[in-house]
């Protein structure tokens, strides 16, 4: 029988988890992590890795049928082979899963798939997926069990006709016509790969924007962008039912006093999602959680339960891959008596339709929520020199700084690789950099990240190539 006693003991192998339990292997920790079902979590297997696998083949097939003649390449006969894009996917998943397999190995970290429960505050009970049971006693238990998709009763998924997230990222096969529930970042995203794939989309949305909480002027130009490639949004609509008859799904909306009835393949509901605590015998153990049942933390990442901490989806806030990942990292170096610490104000946040949106710090309108007078300056992609090499001029950079001590507030991309220009803003807005410095900083040329140093520019109306 192996040795059972553990420094720390980590349940759930996402992106939070498993970074955590790399570091605290790092700073000398026995440690175990548990997953019920998968190496990766939701991101490596059902999330950003599957659905960015989907986004990057089905906008290299919206190139070729519709960018590659304008900058000279002619090609005939070009269609997706949709199942064959489903296996790379799952290829690439595996290859990542596999990773982390690997990184465990690497840093001694003992890998236990089954089904954890929290038995005391110093000891996890594992329904063993293998069979059996197995015992392990903790000096700390870290709960980091991520999020799975809001239900709403009457759109209930059945996995066929109306799905979630985790069936969208594993269709086979382009339906001929879908219906998003929720113009949020996974409606607009899978909207994106099965619109470019042939599918008819149609997004309905309960506020009167897409992507809430991102800048309302980067948004807005983005869905008009989205709309040119095909996609349809409906506003300020609620989905009222879904009712499968005879394989089709009629789902029901309501806009005031407009209704209709969408006949469609499938409905894809994208509305949120909520923290994962089934069968983890959190109440038991006297761990308490807020009214959504986010695990409340300290500042430590410590429960109220001396010992259990909690990271990632599952404590709420931005759930985002990297997000978890700094927690996993602040939350075992605080364990071994270190300084971890996560600048919640200078992560990013990426939507990977094309053009990507990317952010970091305030938008326009937080910056003037918190009091702040504001100084904005904008940089289209059309007077970028490598945009328009790339044949890829959608989209503008914006930059939002204060208009007293010219602190760069916020950082804004929509155009083609937002998702790497953005990094450059987080260490800018990491650094707590002014607009100047970034302004007065050497961008190499031709690059889109010069429209960056435009747009700082441009705070000052000072930009030089518009
Ligand atoms: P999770 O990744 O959810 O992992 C939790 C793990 O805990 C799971 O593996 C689960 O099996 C396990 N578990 C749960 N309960 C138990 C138990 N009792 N016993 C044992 N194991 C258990 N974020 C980004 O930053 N970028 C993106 O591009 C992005 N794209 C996304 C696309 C989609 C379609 C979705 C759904 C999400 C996306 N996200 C993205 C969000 C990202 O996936 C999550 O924020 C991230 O996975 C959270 O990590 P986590 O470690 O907290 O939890
Ligand atoms: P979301 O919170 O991003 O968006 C949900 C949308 O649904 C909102 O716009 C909301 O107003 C709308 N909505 C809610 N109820 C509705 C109803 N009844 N009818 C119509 N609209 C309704 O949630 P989403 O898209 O499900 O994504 C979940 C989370 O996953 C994201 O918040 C994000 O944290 C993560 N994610 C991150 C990605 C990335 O970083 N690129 C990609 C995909 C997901």
């Amino acid at each position: 029988m192996a040795e059972e006693n553990f420094d720390l003991v980590v349940i759930g192998a996402g992106p939070g988890g498993y970074v955590a339990a790399i570091r605290a292997a790092q700073l000398g920790m026995r440690v175990a992590c548990i997953d019920k079902q998968y190496l990766g979590g939701t991101c490596l297997n059902v999330g950003c890795i599957p659905s960015k696998a989907w986004l990057d083949a089905s906008h290299k097939l919206y190139q070729a049928k519709h960018k590659f003649k304008e900058i000279g390449i002619q090609v005939a006969d070009v269609r997706a082979d949709v199942t064959a894009m489903a296996a790379r996917k799952d290829k690439v998943v595996q290859q990542n899963t596999a990773g982390v397999g690997y990184l465990f190995k690497k840093n001694k970290v003992e890998t236990i798939m089954g089904a954890a429960r929290i038995a005391s505050p110093a000891s996890v009970a594992v329904k063993l997926n293998a069979g059996g049971e197995r015992t392990l006693n903790a000096k700390r238990i870290l709960v980091a069990t991520g999020s799975a998709p809001i239900r709403i009763k009457s759109l209930p998924f059945d996995g066929k006709h109306i799905i979630n997230s985790d069936h969208a990222v594993n269709l086979t096969e382009a339906p001929k016509k879908m219906v998003v529930v929720g113009a949020g970042v996974i409606g607009v995203e899978i909207g994106s790969v099965w619109s470019r794939l042939g599918t008819e989309v149609l997004v309905i949305e309960f506020m009167d924007r897409i992507l809430p909480g991102m800048d309302r002027e980067m948004t807005s130009a983005l869905q008009r962008l989205l709309e040119k490639q095909g996609l349809k949004f409906k506003l300020k609509a609620a989905a009222e039912s879904a009712k499968v008859e005879a394989g089709r799904v009629k789902l029901a909306w309501a806009s005031g006093d407009e209704k209709a009835v969408e006949d469609c393949d499938k409905v894809l509901v994208a509305v949120g999602r909520r923290p994962f605590t089934e069968s983890l015998g959190l109440a038991e153990a006297g761990v308490q959680t807020d009214p959504k049942g986010f695990v409340k933390v300290d500042g430590k990442y410590q429960t109220n339960v001396p010992g259990i901490y909690a990271i990632g989806d599952v404590i709420g806030g931005l759930m985002l891959a990297h997000k978890a990942e700094e927690e996993g990292v602040a939350a075992a170096e605080l364990m071994a008596g270190k300084a971890g610490h996560v600048n919640y104000h200078a992560c990013p946040n990426v939507v990977y339709t094309h053009p990507e949106l990317a952010q970091v710090g305030y938008t326009e309108e937080d910056a003037q929520k918190a009091g702040h007078e504001v100084r904005v300056g904008k940089f289209p992609f059309s007077a970028n020199g490598r945009a328009r090499c790339m044949d890829d001029t959608d989209g503008l950079v914006k930059i939002v700084g204060d208009a007293k001590t010219d602190r760069l507030l916020g950082v804004h991309v929509l155009g083609p690789e937002a998702s790497d220009l953005i990094a450059e803003a987080v260490v800018a807005v990491e650094f707590a950099a002014s607009c100047e410095d970034v302004a007065r900083s050497f961008h190499a040329h031709p690059t889109l990240a010069e429209a960056i140093k435009e747009a700082a520019l441009g705070v000052e109306k000072r930009s030089i190539h518009i």
